[in-house]
């Protein structure tokens, strides 16, 4: 195996096809073809945004790809609005309910019933059932999904549907999942299903049939707080106190000296200390694969995403990413608002970079130790703060200078940065795009467009 040139990817920056202006995207150069040309991958979630990328990647790397999404409706809105005009065309056609029977009967409620927009922001989709939207469901396809992909329409919590989406597959992909930090505590069933129970369903449906190898999407959000360096050594400080915040001492403090603490980077042997119900659900996705390879001898990659950036990404919604939230204020003419006073540490990697990685973690899996779990951080390896970001998003879009408001959201961190030295010696991944190529990008490329106001 050569890692170190599969996972190369050199970009270049192009000139927009469609505007003929100034308006510049960066562009993978994945080598084609490899040892691994052919293998049948499944990619779950690979409708998102992360996912989409991975799908390109490797497709361009010579894989054979299938997608199952549910196409979440508070990811990418009622169903009849993500369906391609071509398959649009065919809902028209009577219904033959002999047609793959399966594909419909085995989807989840919220994917075999019709689906019309609700009234509220909490709500969600209504769902009225009928033979019409069977149709629908049946040839949806999120619209520009390269023709190569077989695409399923459905949920991985349903083992039936998990069942036929791993028929022939020889590796597994898995990023659907519930993202964000979630409104409520109410969001929490909805977390442990889709997450935890989803990646219980996978791994259930791969152990009865044999398929050993896995990379599993996870996060920098394991860890909670960063790692710090203080007088007695390095030290995990707990959750910052209300009455810190509200007097503006927003660095975890030395519990003995009262000094601010000196962040540092974590590594992945560091302790893991999921702060929120999605962090907790993507720590039980990677317990639940450690115990998966060692009942089966499977083998998995567990990609600890750093904050990923870059176009697709969802704007405006109570889940988006900062990066997004930021993006579409300057978009509305207004200034980004930057929480507490813009300092926190946080490294930003472009999706390209990330979808690069999950190449270089499915070979890993083609050739690594039988039963093992292997976590690596996926980040740029340079640090940049929060007010960084919205600086340099708005200089790059003609936007408002950001503003600092030293509000704060308690449960957020402070800092958190890794190290990706070990993506980077075991698997020859490095990040290829700059922050400053990839936030001069990010500033005016296109958005998943927001699916909830
Ligand atoms: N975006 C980030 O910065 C970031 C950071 C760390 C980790 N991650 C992880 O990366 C993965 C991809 O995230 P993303 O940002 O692309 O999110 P996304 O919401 O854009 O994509 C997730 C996709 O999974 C699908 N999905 C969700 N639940 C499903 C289910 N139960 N069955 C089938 N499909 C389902 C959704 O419809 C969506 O298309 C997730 O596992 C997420 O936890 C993302």
């Amino acid at each position: 195996m050569n890692t170190e040139r599969s996972t190369r990817a050199a970009f270049q920056r192009v000139i927009d096809g469609s505007t003929g202006n100034a308006e510049r995207r960066l562009r993978p150069h994945y080598e084609a073809g490899s040892a691994m040309t052919g293998e049948h991958l499944l990619i779950t979630g690979g409708a998102g945004f992360i996912g989409s990328a991975i799908v390109d990647a490797a497709l361009a790397r010579g894989y054979q790809v299938r997608v199952l999404d549910s196409l979440r409706a508070d990811v990418h809105g009622p169903l009849p609005a993500f369906v391609s005009e071509p398959e649009r065309a065919s809902d028209r056609e009577p219904e033959r309910e002999s047609e793959s029977p399966v594909e419909v009967a085995s989807a989840p409620q919220s994917v075999t019933a019709s689906v019309v927009p609700g009234p509220g922001p909490e709500s969600g989709p209504m769902i009225e059932p009928g033979p019409s939207f069977r149709a629908r469901a049946r040839n949806a396809r999120p619209a520009g999904l390269d023709p190569r992909v077989e695409f399923i329409l459905g949920d991985v919590t349903d083992p039936g549907t998990v069942a036929r989406a791993l028929e022939d597959i020889d590796v597994v992909c898995h990023q659907a999942a519930k993202v964000g930090l979630g409104v409520d505590f109410a969001d929490a069933p909805d977390y442990v299903h889709s997450n935890e129970v989803g990646t219980a369903v996978l791994l259930a449906g791969m152990a009865e049939r044999g398929i050993r190898r896995l990379v599993l999407a996870s996060s920098m959000v394991v860890y909670g707080e960063g790692s710090y360096r203080g007088p007695n050594g390095f030290t995990r400080p707990g959750p910052r106190l209300s009455s810190d915040l509200d007097a503006g001492r927003f660095d975890p403090l030395d519990p003995q000296t009262g000094l601010a603490l000196e962040p540092v980077l974590v590594s992945e042997s560091d302790p893991l200390d999921p702060r929120n119900v999605y962090a907790s659900s993507k720590l039980g996705q990677e317990y639940l694969a450690t115990a998966w390879a060692r009942s089966t001898g499977g083998r998995v990659a567990a990609l600890r995403y750093h904050n990923v950036y870059g176009p697709g990404m969802p704007q405006n919604t109570p889940y988006a990413g900062v990066a997004s939230l930021f993006r579409s204020a300057i978009e509305r003419g207004e200034a980004p608002r930057v929480y507490e006073d813009g300092q926190q540490r946080r490294d930003f990697v472009h999706v390209l970079d990330v979808a690069a990685a999950n190449i270089a973690a499915l070979e890993f899996t083609a050739h690594s130790d039988s039963g093992i779990f292997r976590p690596f951080n996926v980040g740029s390896g340079i640090v940049h703060t929060i007010g960084d970001m919205a600086t340099a998003l708005a200089a790059a879009a003609g936007g408002l200078t950001p503003i600092v408001t030293g509000q704060y959201r308690l449960g957020d961190v402070r800092h958190i940065t890794a190290s990706s030295e070990r993506l980077r010696a075991e698997l020859g991944w490095s990040a290829q795009v700059s922050f400053e190529d990839g936030m001069r990008e990010f500033a005016t490329a296109p958005l998943r467009a927001a699916v909830r106001p």
